[in-house]
């Protein structure tokens, strides 16, 4: 069958980055027919569909599920919301894309996978599922894109919207580390310019940072910038932002993948650099601060 079907896009409806969302958007907006593929009918469903889509619904950690997505699709970005079931979902997803013959698949995966081996894992089961991914991926022969993007500046915001909000102060357990984090959007731009034409990019791994490495200090100095209004940053102890994820209620595999995101970034395994972004799209990463500009509101808004 030639490539011209329809391109299947996981995770389509979003939650955090929704990169997702936004490829289904871009390719639409090239003229790809796009299959997005949601949990449930709700409204962002709705809006997908009014977009252009075809949607369909399933459950990625149903066989039949996929099997029936993915059917008639050549082309398929695969990527879904951190949880437990992630490496079973991935596998399924390759069983698959085997048997339907998809001739590009696009996987999601994590910037922190490109330090990790045999001997040198992390305690975050996420990361882990990414990498035992990544290598059953390669097991299984099929033709594969990898994108691993560091922290997304959407995570960044999640983090510190509020204390910016409130008392103009970023507070996290990030030390002295460094970090280079990169827009959901720039990371759904190189996944859009990968499926809109895979045949130059089958075998590579993507890494997507932002423009520049620096530290909580400097980071603030971006949402200063940006706001109008002095931001600061304050080191606060890991324990006790483990004790604020606790309260929040998040799952205990989200925490536990955020703790170790915390503790990775005060160990300066973070401080990462590099061009995956423009490579791929030709124009450069986001900014802390054109971020943060775009997404005032979240952080009490711009003074004047
Ligand atoms: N956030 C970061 O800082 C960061 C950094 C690097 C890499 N990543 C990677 O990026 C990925 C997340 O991307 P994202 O932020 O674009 O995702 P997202 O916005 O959280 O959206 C993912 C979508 O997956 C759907 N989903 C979850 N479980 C599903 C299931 N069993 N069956 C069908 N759909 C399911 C969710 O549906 P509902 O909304 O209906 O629940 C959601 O709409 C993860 O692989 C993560 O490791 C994230």
């Amino acid at each position: 069958m030639a490539d011209n079907g329809s391109i299947l896009v996981t995770g389509a409806a979003g939650q955090l980055g929704a990169v997702g969302r936004t490829v289904t958007g871009l390719l639409l907006e090239r003229g790809l027919p796009v299959r997005a593929m949601v949990r449930r009918e709700d409204d962002r469903a709705a809006a997908l569909r009014a977009a252009g889509a075809e949607v369909v619904v399933g459950d990625l950690l149903e066989p039949a599920d996929v099997s029936r997505v993915v059917s008639g699709c050549r082309r398929v970005y695969f990527g879904m919301s951190v949880s437990a079931g992630y490496l079973e979902a991935t596998v399924i997803m390759a069983a698959v894309a085997r048997d339907v013959g998809v001739h590009a698949l696009v996987n999601m995966s994590q910037m922190t996978v490109s330090q990790m081996s045999l001997r040198h894992t992390t305690p975050s089961r996420q990361q882990r599922q990414h990498w035992l991914g990544e290598q059953a991926l390669a097991w299984s022969g099929l033709p594969v894109v990898t994108i691993r993007p560091t922290m997304f500046l959407e995570s960044l915001l999640l983090f510190a919207g509020l204390t910016v909000r409130d008392r103009g102060r970023i507070e996290l357990p990030f030390g002295r580390g460094k970090t280079n984090p990169v827009a959901a959007a720039d990371v759904a731009r190189v996944v859009a310019a990968v499926l809109a034409d895979p045949g130059p990019h089958l075998g590579q791994i993507y890494e997507l940072t932002g423009p520049r490495s620096q530290d909580m200090h400097a980071v603030a100095r971006e949402f200063s910038d940006a706001l109008h209004r002095e931001v600061t940053y304050a080191d606060i102890p890991p324990e006790a932002w483990e004790r604020e994820l606790h309260r929040e209620g998040l799952p205990e595999h989200l925490t536990e993948h955020l703790v170790t995101m915390g503790a990775l970034h005060r160990a300066g395994r973070y401080d990462r650099l590099a061009d995956g972004v423009e490579r791929v799209t030709g124009r450069p990463a986001m900014s802390v601060r054109a971020f943060v500009a775009l997404h005032a509101e979240a952080c009490g808004g711009r003074r004047s």
